[in-house]
């Protein structure tokens, strides 16, 4: 791995499409900017649309430029002068394009070439197929499989078999953009870099722990996507089940791009499966109606605006999951993971809550347990709750107070964006920030059970009003043990 990425060419799959523009552009924008691009990198985009170059640029000038800090014109010009589009068909049928990409990346094999596929995930397979007919699969190769990958551990296992037939396992990158965020990654250094929190990270002191990621924004125009994932594949499969690892793991020996992965496979290998009658216990689903978002009207999920109009399908996605887990193991014994995400929700918010237990013995009453919270976003930092003594004669009082951090007031500077991260260690071939082939595998071993049952049943979600904090089953799921959801966020 060097640390000055090599020239590279990445060619983006879906180049033309919402992730490339909102996300993927501007984060390389930002990299060249801060002059981590080596000047020959090119950036070609692929897609169905029959643009050229100038096309292109002129697409980008236009959608990405008020979107991004552009002090200096002449760095904006440079970054668009790297841009490149091709048309082409993944079908087989039209190999023009192709031959196209080829004469372009013809004399260049000895660079970084990255393949980055922003396109569904049926599409990994045929797209690996034809640009390996195509002889652009140099050892030199990366491939980049966004998320979801695929709807089910069968359809995950069947795209893992079609790239692996093309690709080494060290030459795909499974993403999932939550791994790039500073605090998740904050968090490894917080748990590993500090001697004070893990001698109490287990079941002595910890009573349990919530993993949070709740937004306000709904889904309109998504209904084909979402109406085939919903809450469970979207988000919990992958972003909740990654900072549920990052939580739980054991300390690795090394930082290095196995022994982190080694211990996050672990944990997903010991969650206690959740199946048959379990999954009316442990699970909750829900669906926003009509309601409020940030004081504005705002239409139910089947009411969303869409160019196709809601199924069967629509009525049975969940826009909102909550889920009981555990983890078997000596650490986690015993220790509730409460996990939830919801589309309209009354705040965004993502955070993880460590909530540890009461003192053994009380002798102040009115004493309340320590709680560390790590919040991802927005605001992101790390508050410990401790107990103070309210200054004052006579009996002492106590008062629940915060000691905290706050990354933009400690640390100044832009936080770069989870992309920008992630695909500078894609160009510099570091996969630790990756998911590996075993991890994705055993996240939808653990979720297929949840799926299946709740298939299976017929049943439609229950109803929470757009702005509220989900459905009244989400708070009977922690209430039955005498918990509560941490609402500060979500008042
Ligand atoms: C994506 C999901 O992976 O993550 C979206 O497909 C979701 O539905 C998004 O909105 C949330 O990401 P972030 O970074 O805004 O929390």
């Amino acid at each position: 791995m060097s640390e000055t990425p090599q020239p590279a060419d990445l060619i983006v799959f879906g180049g033309t499409g919402d992730l490339s523009m909102r996300k993927l552009l501007p984060a390389l924008y930002h990299s060249d900017r801060d002059g981590r691009l080596s000047p020959e990198t090119r950036v070609i985009a692929m897609s169905r649309g029959g643009l050229d170059d100038a096309d292109f640029r002129g697409k980008v000038d236009a959608e990405v430029r008020g979107s991004v800090p552009v002090d200096d014109l002449g760095t904006w010009q440079r970054f668009l002068g790297r841009l490149h589009h091709v048309t082409v068909d993944i079908s087989g049928q039209d190999p023009t394009g192709w031959a196209r990409l080829a004469g372009m990346l013809g004399g260049h094999e000895h660079r970084d070439r990255v393949f980055y596929l922003a396109s569904p995930p049926m599409t990994f397979g045929p797209f690996c197929r034809e640009a390996h007919r195509a002889g652009l699969v140099t050892p030199a190769s990366r491939v980049v499989l966004e998320k979801p990958l695929g709807r089910d551990l069968a359809s995950a296992l069947r795209i893992n078999d079609e790239v692996g037939a093309i690709f080494d396992e060290r030459q795909i990158y499974r993403i999932d953009h939550y791994l790039g965020k500073e605090t998740v990654q904050n968090l490894l250094v917080l748990r590993f870099a500090n001697a004070f929190l893990e001698p109490i990270w287990n079941s002595l002191w910890i009573d349990h722990v919530q993993i949070t990621v709740a937004e306000t924004v709904g889904t309109p125009g998504r209904r084909g996507y979402y109406d085939h994932a919903g809450a469970l594949r979207d988000m919990v499969q992958n972003h909740l089940l990654q900072l549920l690892c990052l939580v739980a793991m054991e300390p690795p020996s090394r930082n290095d791009r196995e022994s982190i992965r080694d211990e996050k496979v672990k944990v997903l290998q010991s969650l206690r499966a959740v199946t048959g009658g379990e999954v009316d216990r442990f699970t909750v689903r829900g669906q926003y109606t009509a309601g409020e978002s940030g004081g504005v009207a705002v239409p139910g999920y089947l009411d969303e605006p869409d160019n196709t109009a809601p199924t069967e399908d629509s009525h049975r996605v969940e826009t909102f999951a909550a889920i009981r887990a555990e983890v078997k193991n000596w650490r986690w014994a015993g220790v509730p993971f409460y996990l939830r995400t919801g589309k309209r929700m009354p705040y965004r918010c993502s955070e993880i809550v460590v909530q540890f237990k009461d003192v053994p013995h009380s002798i102040f009453p009115g004493s309340t347990p320590n709680r560390l919270v790590l919040r991802l976003q927005p605001s992101e930092g790390i508050q410990l709750n401790i107990m103070a003594k309210e200054p004052g004669a006579g009996e002492v009082a106590l008062k629940p107070v915060p000691l905290g951090l706050s990354f933009a007031e400690t640390f100044t500077g832009r936080v770069p964006e989870a992309y920008e991260r992630l695909l500078m260690d894609v160009l510099t071939g570091n996969p630790t920030l990756f998911m590996r082939r075993d991890e994705v595998e055993a996240a939808w071993r653990w979720i297929d059970p949840i799926l299946d049952e709740w298939e299976s049943r017929g049943t439609v979600p229950e109803p929470y009003p757009a702005g509220s904090a989900g459905p009244a089953a989400a708070h009977e799921l922690v209430g039955r043990s005498g918990r509560v959801w941490h609402e500060e966020g979500l008042a």
